[in-house]
């Protein structure tokens, strides 16, 4: 997508006091195509250019009910014309915890943070306090966030610098992460039952969580096979470590009650954010009382100034009582469904070998002859550049995917059947016209 004049203009702008011209390294596809958002509106984001495109990125899948929703805004409104930040507890924070204990299954208490990352921090320290314990197992290609600790072989890492199959390595993903933290991440790669027996058996009892993407989220929406949750539920057990679920991508977008509820497994703590505040800066932890408990003064700490501010809780307030009483995952399904069939009929039609994962809300496209299970056969099947190039001619013409086949399509509700139509119709003109230029 080479810039319209005013995208362009705007962006060189912005590149002059911002590296890259983003405020995160993500948001950079190149110099000629990284796009500028000028508005969004439904399901739609528009350029400087007044170009419109339908949004699957919907901001790496925190919006839910469509951009510039007036239920969420009408109740964020109200919020702030009688204060945003206080220091101490308000009606918000306790409604957004009810919200989430009332329908994520097992979910006895909940604290609130603004970010993922700042989520998955916190999880994991309280799994430290709770067991004693320093280690954290990680999967290879989950992402949880930027902060130090878990920032390691995910699914921008080289498959090469990860080492043995069985023997796996942490690979850094960021200059500037102090290597002594290599020795409190184990890696493990996904899906497989008998590596991560044998790391058990080997460290079961230094480790104090296992945490994971219920569906990589950050790699294709990749599924656990059949039971394997439950096996890392088990093993967990077995092993006295804390099961954290990192649903910050799952979480209200595969079903109302997350992975729990989609899978039927209960891990001790969930993270969750994105698509509980429609876009607002919001996220929780939540879990088992006796875990939760662990945040006390003198024993975990936990906090922040703007936990709790009355912008996101009041964001995800509206956003998770409008899909507790309306049919939010029926419209999501049903269009989800029909972009999924579509896509897989179209590759089919053009023989292009393929895989598509994942669920209506959040789904991934494999282009590849071989089914990968993990991260690993995610990037040795994957033609990743015929991928890139059917999803930049898409975004030339007005749809915008990631051209990133590692990030998921995300759905919202005002995502309606005549997108869909339009998105298989300019789908099957992208395929025709790469494959014709090969
Ligand atoms: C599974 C998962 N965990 C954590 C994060 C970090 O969340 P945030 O970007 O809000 O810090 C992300 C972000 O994409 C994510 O996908």
């Amino acid at each position: 997508m080479p810039h319209g004049q005013k995208s362009h203009e705007f962006y060189e702008r912005a590149r002059r006091v911002i590296p890259y011209g983003v405020n995160s390294n993500f948001r950079y596809w190149s110099d000629d195509t990284t796009p500028v958002v000028a508005r969004g509106q439904d399901g739609y984001v528009y350029d400087f250019d007044g170009k419109r495109y339908i949004d699957y990125r919907l901001g790496f899948g925190p919006i839910i009910l469509g951009h510039v929703d007036p239920y969420v805004i009408e109740r964020v409104i109200e919020a702030i014309h009688h204060g945003v930040t206080f220091a101490a507890t308000h009606e918000y924070e306790v409604r957004v915890a009810e919200h989430i204990i009332a329908t994520c299954p097992g979910v006895e208490m909940v604290r609130l943070t603004n970010t993922g990352t700042e989520c998955t921090m916190h999880a994991i320290r309280m799994a430290r306090g709770y067991t004693g314990r320093d280690i954290v197992l990680k999967f290879e290609g989950s992402y949880h966030g930027f902060q130090d600790y878990l920032l390691w072989s995910t699914a921008n890492g080289k498959v090469e610098g990860m080492g043995e199959r069985h023997k796996p390595v942490a690979y850094k993903q960021s200059l500037g992460i102090p290597e002594v933290l290599r020795d409190l991440v184990q890696l493990c790669p996904w899906n497989d039952v008998e590596i991560l027996g044998d790391i058990l058996k080997e460290k079961g009892e230094q480790i104090a969580a296992i945490i994971v993407e219920p569906i990589l989220g950050n790699a294709c929406a990749l599924m656990p096979q059949p039971g394997y949750l439950q096996f890392l539920r088990e093993q967990c057990d077995h092993y006295g470590i804390v099961l954290i679920f990192d649903e910050v991508k799952t979480g209200f977008r595969i079903a109302l009650g997350g992975a729990r509820e989609y899978f039927g497994v209960i891990p001790d703590l969930s993270t969750y954010a994105k698509a509980m505040g429609n876009g607002y800066p919001i996220a929780a932890i939540g879990g088992h009382r006796d875990i939760m408990m662990t945040i006390a003064p003198g024993k975990v700490a936990q906090g922040g100034t703007y936990t709790g501010n009355a912008v996101g809780t009041a964001a995800a307030d509206a956003t998770l009582e409008y899909m507790r009483t309306h049919d939010v995952f029926g419209k999501i399904n049903h269009v989800g469904t029909i972009l999924m069939k579509g896509i897989d009929e179209i590759l089919s039609r053009h023989a292009v070998p393929h895989y598509v994962f994942g669920t209506p809300g959040m789904f991934g496209i494999c282009l590849s002859d071989r089914r990968p299970r993990d991260f690993r056969e995610l990037s040795e099947f994957g033609d990743w550049e015929l991928y890139e190039e059917i999803a930049m001619h898409l975004v030339d013409n007005g749809v915008m995917p990631d051209p990133d086949g590692r990030e998921p399509w995300f759905l919202c509700s005002d995502h309606t059947e005549a997108d869909a139509d339009e998105t298989l119709q300019k789908y099957e003109d992208a395929v025709k016209h790469v494959l014709a230029k090969r």
